[in-house]
């Protein structure tokens, strides 16, 4: 096996990409083997998958920045549960493009810490900051046997709206210059309010601007999908309604990297 990659990003903030792609990696590990890698200092898909918020302290000298800067992801990933594990981040994320100054690395840095651990996984799910900064350039840029794909956080804005056609340039960049196996999987609405006017339009717009870009699934916003921020996935009473969009983008996302 060799895992297929899949990097959730836009670099307007709050669109769900934590939140996505923690939901995704937690679903595709129901079937098979998943690594999570978070690659946003803010640390929220590590909190989101451990529950722990601490992560500045917890997670001191034990993630995706000295996973990078050695060469090695294998002595920083821990596990989450049953076929899902994650290579956490925290604040220290911030000193990456200094660090990698310093030794001289380039943008192939996380294609060889992962190389080790390509064939451990089916799957690796990488969030990325709300920035086009090295910390988002980096997971595109690593490529694939099976496949490297992006999926487009969209949250219904204007803001948002203009940061796609960005997005997708660094995308387009990024697979020209190092990693051709590199496609966009689609464009995910997220964060929809079920009554606002505006979403429809919005549609129309990304469909026209995007053909076959759009992935039918649209996933409305839901207290009970923020609240998993808090009470975790274990026991959860309200996990069937939190993860109910999320099922069939799942689903979706599988038939179209296949
Ligand atoms: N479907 C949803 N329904 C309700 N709330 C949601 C949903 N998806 C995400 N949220 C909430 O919206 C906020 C933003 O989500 P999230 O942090 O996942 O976005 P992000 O794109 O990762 O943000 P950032 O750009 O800061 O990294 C969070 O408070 C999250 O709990
Ligand atoms: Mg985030």
């Amino acid at each position: 096996m060799t895992a297929k990659i899949v990097t959730f990003g836009i670099s307007k903030g709050g669109c769900s990409k934590s939140t996505s792609s923690g939901i995704t990696s937690y679903l595709l590990s129901k079937e098979e083997k998943v690594l999570a890698i978070d690659m946003d200092g803010q640390g929220n898909l590590t909190s989101f998958l451990t529950g722990e918020y601490d992560i500045c302290n917890v997670f001191e000298e034990k993630t995706v920045l000295e996973a990078i800067l050695n060469g090695d992801a294998r002595p920083y990933i821990i596990k989450i549960k049953e076929n899902l594990d994650l290579l956490p981040a925290n604040d220290f994320l911030a000193t990456l493009p200094r660090r990698m100054f310093e030794k001289g690395l380039k943008l192939d840095a996380l294609q060889k810490a992962l190389k080790p651990v390509m064939e451990d996984y089916d799957w690796i799910i990488i969030d990325t900051p709300p920035a086009l900064s090295e910390q988002t350039v980096m997971p595109l840029s690593t490529h694939s046997e099976a496949g490297s794909y992006a999926v487009v956080m969209f949250d219904g804005s204007m803001f948002a709206y203009y940061a796609i056609p960005k997005f997708l340039e660094i995308v387009a960049g990024a697979r020209e210059r190092y990693n051709p196996t590199l496609n966009v999987a689609g464009i995910l609405f997220s964060l929809i309010d079920s009554r606002a006017k505006e979403n429809e339009i919005m549609e129309e717009s990304i469909e026209e601007d995007y053909p076959d870009l759009k992935f039918s699934t649209i996933i409305r916003r839901k207290a009970s999908t923020r609240r998993l921020a808090i009470s975790g996935f274990d026991g959860n009473p309200e996990l069937k309604t939190a993860l109910e969009h999320y099922i069939p983008f799942v689903k979706e996302l599988k038939e179209r990297v296949r």
